[in-house]
């Protein structure tokens, strides 16, 4: 990461990249990020696949490996969109591994999900691990409250999680649909137990459902009972999981303040994970999904200044000449795991599979998709 101004975002889309970290789980078999024919390969390779393959690109994903994406889109269109194509042999999926596994998921099983470098994990799916959710599921048990606690699972979370969600009378959500997912919940039990997304958790019970802070009681898995009382508990409407994303988590209510104040007319557009006071005074708050259909949708000379992952920010720039995108922070800051999927990768991945072996497969357990698959499904049947 490194230092740059509010206002410099327009430079920094004419090309220039900062990260060359490479994922590392298939060295020695991966071309060289200088060889000069990277694209040509990729383009040989993708058209050797045709049909058999679709390759999903997260909009988090560097511009080299977007260009080869068939559909683009946040969590939830991903996921639709794993789920629609019966007939791809390979999903080739340029996003995270939470990502990867809820395709595998939603697939039939003949169908191969491949994520091209296996160290492209999520740091806030990794804050909620299986043996801490279900030990703070047999607490809530204990006090007589697991009964008619909805959990709310953000799709940014292990399979496990997933599973234990579906098999505890839950559902999965998305940034795009979190709200419909609450307040489903609602209408099946009194109390949410929301993980593993602290933010976004708080900015849907508090902005969209209008409960008050004070419903919302934040459980830390190094804590016994989450280091909550046995009445903090049963008073809470909503539990929240204390988990985060490290690059949304970055964007401070200062930074709000900082370019209102030296941009007159800038609207702010952040992401459901960033914290609650840049979230509530943010003009429009939304999926990536939503941030780039916005930013597509206003007026020609309207000025934005984003809150969130910045290969994102950067296309929304150039694709967007006759408006102003400026990046919320003042320091540039990917998401380094998203960032592990290169093109050198996406061409092992797919001359890989060109070639006959398919690499990099992603594979949920049987007995854990079984019951992660109801809790994507009862997502995917929300109104
Ligand atoms: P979206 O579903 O909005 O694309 O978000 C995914 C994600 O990981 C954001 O950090
Ligand atoms: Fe995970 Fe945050 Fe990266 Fe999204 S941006 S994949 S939540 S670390």
């Amino acid at each position: 990461m490194s230092g740059t101004g509010i206002g410099e975002l327009l430079l920094l889309g004419k090309g220039s990249d900062l990260l060359s970290e490479r994922g590392v789980s298939c060295t020695g078999e991966l071309p060289p990020s200088s060889a000069p024919d990277l694209v040509e390969r990729a383009e040989k390779a993708r058209k050797d696949l045709g049909e058999r393959a679709m390759v999903l690109g997260h909009h988090y994903q560097r511009d080299e490996v977007i260009q080869f994406a068939d559909i683009t889109g946040d969590s939830f269109k991903l996921a639709q969109a794993a789920a629609d194509r019966r007939d791809a042999e390979f999903i080739i999926f340029c996003g995270v591994h939470f990502m990867a596994e809820s395709a595998d998921i939603l697939t039939s099983p003949g169908q191969k999900v491949i994520l091209p470098d296996l160290a492209a994990g999520c740091s806030m799916a990794d804050m909620a691990a299986a043996n801490q959710v279900d030990e703070a599921w047999r607490c809530l048990e204990k006090l007589g409250q697991s009964k008619g606690t909805i959990p709310i699972t953000y799709m940014n979370s292990s399979a496990a999680i997933k599973a234990f969600t579906g098999a505890n009378g839950g559902a999965i959500c998305t940034s795009s649909n979190a709200e419909r997912a609450m307040r489903w919940a609602f209408e099946q039990g009194e109390k949410v137990f929301f993980l593993p997304d602290q933010h976004l958790g708080r900015n849907t019970a508090v902005l969209k459902l209008g409960l008050k802070l004070e419903d919302c009681v934040l459980w830390n898995p190094w804590k016994p009972q989450g280091g909550l009382t046995d009445s903090e508990i049963k008073r809470a409407k909503v539990i929240l999981w204390r988990g985060h994303c490290s690059v949304h988590g970055r964007f401070s209510l200062g930074n709000v303040e900082e370019v209102r104040a030296k941009v007159p007319g800038v609207k702010v557009l952040v992401h459901p994970e960033c914290k609650h006071d840049v979230v509530k005074s943010a003009d429009v708050v939304g999926s990536t999904e939503m941030i780039i259909k916005t930013v597509a949708d206003s007026p020609a000379g309207s000025i934005w200044a984003v809150g969130t992952e910045l290969n994102l920010v950067k296309r929304l720039a150039a694709s967007n000449p006759d408006k102003k995108v400026l990046f919320l922070d003042k320091t540039i800051c990917y998401c380094s795991t998203m960032n592990r999927i290169d093109l050198p990768h996406l061409v092992w991945a797919m001359e890989s599979l060109v070639g006959g072996k398919a690499v990099n497969q992603i594979k949920v357990a049987d007995g854990i998709a079984r019951d992660a698959k109801v809790a994507l499904q009862r997502m995917l049947a929300l109104p």
